[in-house]
């Protein structure tokens, strides 16, 4: 999983990807260029990356021939009584996107820091992210672990763009049967046929997904909660409505988690949902 990987590339070009770890001062400044033009922002300079990586960290890089296309970066710590590798960042430049690069960093990670006796990797991300979504939640099989609201205040993020930075944090089980089987299975199909929705959404004015209508005291054992599959273009488009996705789906998940309720998947935009993308939480 450390190594070369074919993938398709843009225009079905046949692409050669390694995944190994960083290890010169050009690959971390590198990894700073990337940071600069993914978030507009250096928050792991090229000092605190190969500090960390002399301290149990890890960082790779998923390198087209000698052009970085995406890298990771993780630190050891410490989190309830566990040692845990913490995933700080992962990036994949705008045009290396949806090849699976992201996926097989994720690999690579998990085989070294089991090589570490290290069980769990965890990390958060935006929950109306449907990409990041997609691969943690149902390719990855992590666990919601919590909702944190505003989790790293107002920070200066491109993809942000002055909204609150609300967080999933995610643990993934690296070690467990469930992630095993996940990896070698793939994401389960889930009929979201007939379940109950917590948010009814419609389109807006701006041509963009809307709440319509919120439900917060639904008692069945499984519902759905839909969220936009392009938050990225629609914050840019509309930031009135992203605010209110960002308000409303805090609404929905802290009410939902409070009574009980886990995030069991995550069904990604096809065709066979009308290109809608939902969370199912199951009590
Ligand atoms: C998150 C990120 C690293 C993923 O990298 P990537 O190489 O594109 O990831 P992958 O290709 O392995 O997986 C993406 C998955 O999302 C799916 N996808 C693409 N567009 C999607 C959408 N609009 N909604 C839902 N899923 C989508 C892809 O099909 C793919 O799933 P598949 O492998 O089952 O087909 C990359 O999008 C990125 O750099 N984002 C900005 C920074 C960020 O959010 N980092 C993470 C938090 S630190």
């Amino acid at each position: 999983m450390v190594g070369f990987h074919s993938f398709k590339g843009p225009g079905g070009t046949a692409l050669r990807v390694q995944v190994r770890p960083a290890r010169s001062w050009e690959e971390f400044r590198e990894c700073e260029r990337i940071q600069q033009e993914v978030w507009g922002t250096i928050a792991a300079s090229s000092e605190l990356l190969s500090v960390t990586r002399k301290c149990g960290g890890i960082v790779l890089g998923a390198f087209a021939g000698k052009k970085m296309a995406g890298f990771l970066y993780a630190f050891l710590g410490r989190l309830e009584k566990r040692l845990v590798h913490w995933s700080h960042m992962m990036a994949v430049r705008q045009g290396s996107r949806d090849l699976g690069l992201g996926f097989r960093m994720k690999l690579a990670h998990r085989k070294l820091a089991l090589a570490q006796g290290i069980k769990s990797i965890c990390w958060t991300y935006d929950p109306l992210q449907s990409r990041n979504a997609a691969l943690n939640v149902g390719r990855l099989g992590v666990q919601i672990t919590k909702y944190i609201p505003d989790c790293y205040g107002h920070f200066p993020s491109a993809i942000e763009k002055g909204l609150a930075s609300d967080r999933f944090v995610v643990n993934w089980a690296i070690a467990s049967q469930r992630v095993v089987q996940r990896l070698r299975q793939g994401p389960p199909q889930i009929d979201v046929s007939g379940l109950p929705r917590a948010n009814e959404t419609a389109l807006t004015a701006s041509g963009f997904l809307g709440n319509r209508k919120l439900h917060l005291s639904i008692r069945s054992r499984r519902l759905l909660v839909e969220i936009p599959p392009h938050t990225d273009a629609m914050r840019a488009a509309d930031i009135e409505l992203a605010r209110r996705w960002r308000q409303e789906t805090r609404r929905i998940f802290q009410t939902y988690f409070r009574a009980g309720c886990r995030v069991e998947g995550f069904v990604a935009p096809s065709p066979s949902t009308g290109g809608g993308c939902f969370y199912v939480l199951k009590k």
